[in-house]
């Protein structure tokens, strides 16, 4: 029996160290210096029981290095194809967060049940019969479909080698531990080699593995960052849990951009997926309100019209509130500033609260116009007539920028039956003929004047 090696390991951000340490040097939280259990010597590949026989790579030259096995398996999800970058890769490990109660199982578990490939769901969080309750929920159900409850790494290559299935899923790698480490499940050294004997399977038999991984108060993955280092694609899935939509985002993808966006909505019955977010994200009141301006957005290559909400009062205590949903605080207090010092509108003793219909998260500067009007709006109590949209930056000038893709922006507007789109002077618009009226803007007085006279 070879000596218990113990180290310690920052559960924060995986930092190892020889001694405790109150502090972590790298990410200087307190008390996350916990000791583990680490026993490398015994270290063995995946399939060390099964077949010992091990293979060696050699070096090939570039361009004999085929990739007509780049062929990507089809998840028969449009939304969750698009946010992959086209389907999934064989061989790729994919990382799905996301906070407990948004729908990662729902969501897996879904797409498994579509899939045409076999598929083996292995979960350490739920038995055979809750997941057996939870597909009925969801309905289509297919043969294809194969469900393990095991948390040992080694049993659940065995039970691969037995079923030869096309793609696995692991609900969720905080819960896996292999003989090879004695530390408890979920601690870092656990999920650090768990994955990196995932990685291995999944390189060397070209099989994709989709993980689940719960994610820390702070939002980012649990377990070490390196988590995120070893797999090929991290995905995340957000959303609200009192709104019905969510989210899906790249936030790394070594096989497709990181800037494509997923929409589901959690229905009774599982996740739907939203074809034409726009639709769903503008209220459809048939009277205008003061207080909201619709922008039109994009997020990846996806054009989305979204409604955003000011409500502007005068504040009651010394220091005025600024409060935001869906939206970067500190981009609102810019503009406040901008207002103030450059357009004369005095928004110093007003409290000031924005927020994005639909409970959706966007960072897109084109919603700055639309911001920036909707307060006035809310200011004045002068409602923005319907059919009128924005797609501009603001710069702390008050000057209005052009925004990329200016040409989707208005044809989104176009499409949804807006009459007047304002963008910045200095756009090129390549469009030759539209149906809507594009108005060239310069300063944000401008604006406000032709809005609110
Ligand atoms: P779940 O997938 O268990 O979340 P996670 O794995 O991310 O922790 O989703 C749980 C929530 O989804 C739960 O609050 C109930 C809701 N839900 C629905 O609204 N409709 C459904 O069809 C299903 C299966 C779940
Ligand atoms: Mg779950």
């Amino acid at each position: 029996m070879a000596k218990t090696k113990t180290a310690f390991f920052c559960q924060n951000c995986g930092t190892q160290y020889a001694k405790w340490v109150g502090q972590c040097t790298a990410c200087k939280e307190w008390n996350t210096v916990v000791e583990e259990v680490i026993q490398k010597s015994e270290k063995a590949s995946w399939k060390t029981e099964i077949n010992p026989v091990k293979k060696t790579s050699k070096p090939l030259r570039i361009n004999e290095i085929s990739t007509e096995k780049e062929i990507r398996l089809n998840t028969f999800d449009i939304e969750f194809n698009r946010v992959l970058g086209g389907g999934l890769v064989p061989g790729a490990l994919v990382l799905l967060g996301g906070e407990p109660g948004v729908g990662k199982s729902t969501l897996l578990l879904q797409i498994a049940l579509k899939l045409p490939y076999k598929t083996l769901y292995i979960s350490g969080e739920e038995s055979q019969k809750q997941i057996k309750m939870r597909a009925d929920r969801i309905h289509p159900q297919s043969e294809n479909c194969l469900i393990l409850t095991e948390t040992k790494t080694q049993n659940i290559f065995k039970q691969i080698v037995a079923t030869e299935p096309d793609i696995v899923v692991i609900d969720s790698i905080q819960t896996l531990h292999t003989d090879y480490i004695e530390s408890a499940a979920g601690s870092i050294s656990q999920i650090r080699e768990c994955t990196a004997e995932l990685i291995k399977f999944a390189k060397e038999t070209n099989t994709p593995v989709i993980l689940i991984g719960h994610i820390t108060k702070d939002g980012s993955i649990a377990g070490p960052k390196i988590l995120e280092h070893m797999v090929d694609t991290v995905l995340q899935f957000e959303g609200d849990r009192n709104y019905v939509y969510r989210i899906l985002r790249a936030l790394k993808n070594r096989f497709g951009s990181t800037s494509e966006l997923g929409i589901y909505e959690m229905q009774g019955g599982g996740l739907r997926q939203v074809n034409n977010p726009s639709e769903i994200l503008i209220s459809k009141n048939d009277t205008s309100l003061s207080g909201t301006a619709i922008a039109s957005t994009v997020e990846g290559l996806r054009p989305l019209m979204i409604e955003i909400q000011a409500l502007v009062s005068t504040a009651v205590y010394g220091t005025p509130q600024r409060s935001t949903t869906g939206y970067n605080s500190k981009r609102l207090n810019m503009l406040l500033a901008v207002l103030e010092k450059r357009a004369g509108f005095k928004l110093g003793a007003k409290d000031v609260f924005l927020n994005i219909t639909g409970g959706i998260t966007v960072d897109d500067p084109a919603l700055d116009l639309a911001v920036i009007t909707a307060i006035l709006s809310s200011n004045s109590d002068i409602p923005i007539e319907k059919g009128i949209c924005f797609a501009a930056e603001v710069g702390l000038a008050g000057e209005i920028r052009p925004v990329q893709r200016i040409d989707q922006r208005i044809i989104e507007a176009e499409k949804l039956g807006f009459k007047t789109i304002y963008v910045s002077k200095n756009n090129k618009i390549s469009l030759k003929s539209t149906n809507i009226e594009v108005l060239l803007a310069t300063k944000i007085e401008d604006v406000a004047n032709a809005l609110f006279g």
